[in-house]
């Protein structure tokens, strides 16, 4: 179908990969405006792949009813915000199979004082109780996921950004040892002006783990439950709409999020209040949230209720992803000695 056209016309388009983790029923608005609405607007420039990353969702325990099911969910969720099957590369991680397959020779690439110094792996193992060895593995994993592709351009926020480097090292040390294999990516950290904080602690990056699950937008909540939350979002002592991240997180973090739904900078936003009160603004998003996500929503229950059409996309996405992967790895394997069969 659409493979023709995209192959032909995106082949001399730089590469853009990344992947979100299949942990959660519902993306939330943070995942929403800081990265899919990017990965949207990647598609029409970059020859783009996107995954949902459930074999990373296993280095902590998961229960497998819950992890197919939010697989899937998180798929439906990427296509009903905007991408089109037509124009990226959409899969699922463990369809394939090179990426332990790279992963193994990406962890004999690193050292364990790399893996030990990563941040994200010092703050889950002094969370978990059970440390997973591959939750120390789990940046080599993340490498062979770009390297496997040859990506040119990974879009992450800035928490990733410990990871990438790591991938970037691993990939000229490799080519350094065996003779140039790996693209060396580029880090494409996601835009500043799109990161949103937490609805009741405005300090906090709003996540899915947050303490009251108030503070959190998901994108599949339902209406009443969007106003109730903007509604009650936590803003600052004075009555003034103005922004000032440092001075009032919380307007400010609501005027971040309007201006991502409205497509306005900021400043208009402000002029149009000036004078008004905090509750009119949140009257105001709360409407401009439902419209803008209620689309959304509709759209991911569509595809949930015919899962048939949902795994058709996701396999012809695996198909193309895995015919790039499989080449690489011919290359790796050929490279570090192995025999071929
Ligand atoms: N570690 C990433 C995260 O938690 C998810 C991820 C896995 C990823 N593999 C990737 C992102 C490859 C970009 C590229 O956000």
């Amino acid at each position: 179908m659409g493979t023709m056209t995209q192959t032909s016309e995106s082949q001399h388009r730089p590469r853009s990969l990344s992947g979100i983790q299949a942990t959660s029923d519902s993306l939330h608005l943070g995942n929403y405006i800081g990265a899919l609405q990017q990965f949207v607007e990647q598609q029409e420039t970059h020859d783009a792949f996107f995954f949902i990353a459930n074999m990373h969702a296993i280095t902590v325990e998961q229960d497998p009813v819950e992890l197919r099911e939010r697989t899937l969910r998180t798929a439906a969720q990427f296509i009903a915000s905007g991408l089109d099957p037509e124009k990226s590369t959409i899969f699922i991680q463990s369809h394939v199979p090179q990426t332990t397959q790279l992963g193994w020779v990406l962890e004999c690439t690193a050292s364990l004082g790399e893996a030990q110094r990563m941040t994200q792996f010092k703050d889950k193992a002094a969370k978990n109780e059970h440390i997973s060895l591959g939750l120390l593995t789990y940046p080599a994993l993340m490498a062979a996921d770009i390297l496997l592709y040859q990506a040119n351009v990974v879009p992450v926020g800035e928490d990733q950004r410990q990871h990438l480097e790591l991938t970037r090292n691993l990939a000229g040390r490799f080519n350094q040892r065996y003779g140039q294999t790996f693209t060396v990516p580029e880090p494409g950290i996601l835009k500043q002006t799109a990161k949103i904080y937490d609805l009741q602690d405005p300090g906090a990056k709003m996540s899915k783990s947050a303490a009251n699950p108030a503070g959190r937008i998901d994108v599949l909540d339902e209406p009443k439950a969007l106003t109730k939350k903007f509604k009650s979002a936590v803003t600052d002592n004075d009555t003034v709409i103005a922004y000032d991240p440092e001075t009032k997180p919380g307007v400010s973090n609501l005027l971040t999020i309007y201006s991502s739904f409205s497509g306005e900078p900021i400043e208009s936003i402000v002029a149009q209040f000036e004078g008004k009160m905090y509750g009119h603004l949140k009257v105001a998003l709360a409407e401009l949230a439902v419209e803008s996500l209620t689309p959304v929503r509709e759209r991911t229950h569509e595809l949930l209720d015919d899962p048939a059409e949902l795994e058709r996309i996701l396999h012809a996405g695996a198909d193309r992803a895995e015919a790039i992967a499989r080449r690489t790895i011919e290359d790796v394997y050929a490279r570090v000695g192995f025999l071929s069969r």
